[in-house]
């Protein structure tokens, strides 16, 4: 029998890897780059499945050079953002993620961003490196305390939730805002209260966010909401980086509308070395790596190769993102 052909669009963890070279005729992308648009539609002709990057684009030319023996498109990542999820239904082609294996790890980090953008981790490794450090300084980069603070999460969905776990450890008051209210017994489980985005944003010491990118949510940290938090405020965004208006937030850390920043996402993405929020001491920036631990990343390899070979294969992904293709 002939084996199903795949591409694969980066070297990803061995997990995902073997079970994909065992049962397909696959070709992976090897360089630690994206593939090239050219080469991404010339690699993906003929296949019955492809495993994309969330650095890869899955639109309609993209389905039209695949052809219409593809069956399922599965993406490294619980965000999907790059992939036309309408135009892959239409087709009858299967889009899978990576939900759930990440949570924990993700969240790891952006507790991470939090307690060293409030205590100037970076500013302060630095300070140190440049021979700057002559004494015990009373006055030394001084930050807001973490315990006891207000935190702000945006988007109450696994992840937002998992730092609602943390929070409760640092004795904080915890408040969020999501589209859909979260129900009372996750309420009374987190200890968190709902509030409308206008209403969390004065408030919070610390706002988190935590939500996909849609229409609906790009650009929803802009110019004015910068201007509603608080000028003590540190902002984290681990979720996408169009979420915030980046040139609206190089203006609020530079005005001190909010005190600080720590991004793990950014628009653009790559940031170049020369945007102006790298040249902010108080932005923190590190370059997308939240769900980056080693065992999560085998994890999410070997979801999303569970999802490929599902898809070739005819069967239901075990975690679709279009689960109406199944009727
Ligand atoms: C990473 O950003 C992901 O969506 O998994």
């Amino acid at each position: 029998m002939t084996k199903p052909k795949v591409f694969v669009s980066r070297i990803i963890p061995e997990e995902g890897l073997a079970p994909i070279r065992a049962a397909c005729e696959v070709e992976i992308w090897q360089d630690e780059l994206p593939p090239p648009r050219d080469a991404l539609l010339t690699a993906i002709e003929g296949c019955d499945g492809v495993l994309t990057l969330l650095t890869d684009k899955v639109d309609d030319e993209f389905l039209d050079r695949a052809g219409p023996q593809l069956k399922v498109v599965s993406n490294f990542a619980v965000g999907f953002d790059n992939v036309d999820v309408a135009a892959c239904t239409k087709r009858g082609v299967a889009v899978g993620n990576t939900p759930g294996v990440l949570t924990e790890t993700t969240a790891d980090l952006a507790w991470t961003l939090l307690m060293a953008a409030a205590r100037r981790i970076t500013e302060g490794d630095r300070y140190v490196r440049d021979g700057k450090w002559k004494t015990w300084g009373p006055m030394l980069l001084m930050g807001p305390d973490v315990h006891g603070a207000t935190l702000g999460i945006v988007g109450f969905g696994r992840i937002g939730q998992a730092m609602a776990r943390r929070a409760k450890g640092f004795g904080m008051r915890v408040i969020y805002h999501d589209l859909q209210r979260a129900s009372k017994a996750v309420e009374a489980e987190y200890d968190a209260t709902y509030m409308t985005l206008d209403g969390l944003l004065p408030q919070a010491d610390f706002v988190s966010l935590h939500v996909n990118l849609s229409p609906e949510t790009k650009g929803l940290i802009n110019a004015e909401r910068l201007g509603w938090m608080k000028p003590t405020a540190i902002l984290i965004n681990t979720a996408r980086g169009p979420v915030v208006d980046s040139m609206a937030l190089v203006a609020a850390l530079e005005a001190g509308t909010i005190a600080a920043a720590a991004l793990d996402v950014t628009d653009p993405e790559p940031l170049p070395a020369d945007h102006p929020l790298i040249g902010l001491d108080n932005c923190l920036v590190v370059p997308h790596i939240a769900s980056a631990s080693r065992v999560t990343r085998g994890k999410m390899a070997s979801m999303a190769a569970a999802n490929l070979l599902a898809g070739v294969r005819g069967k239901r992904l075990p975690t679709p993102v279009n689960p109406e293709i199944y009727g």
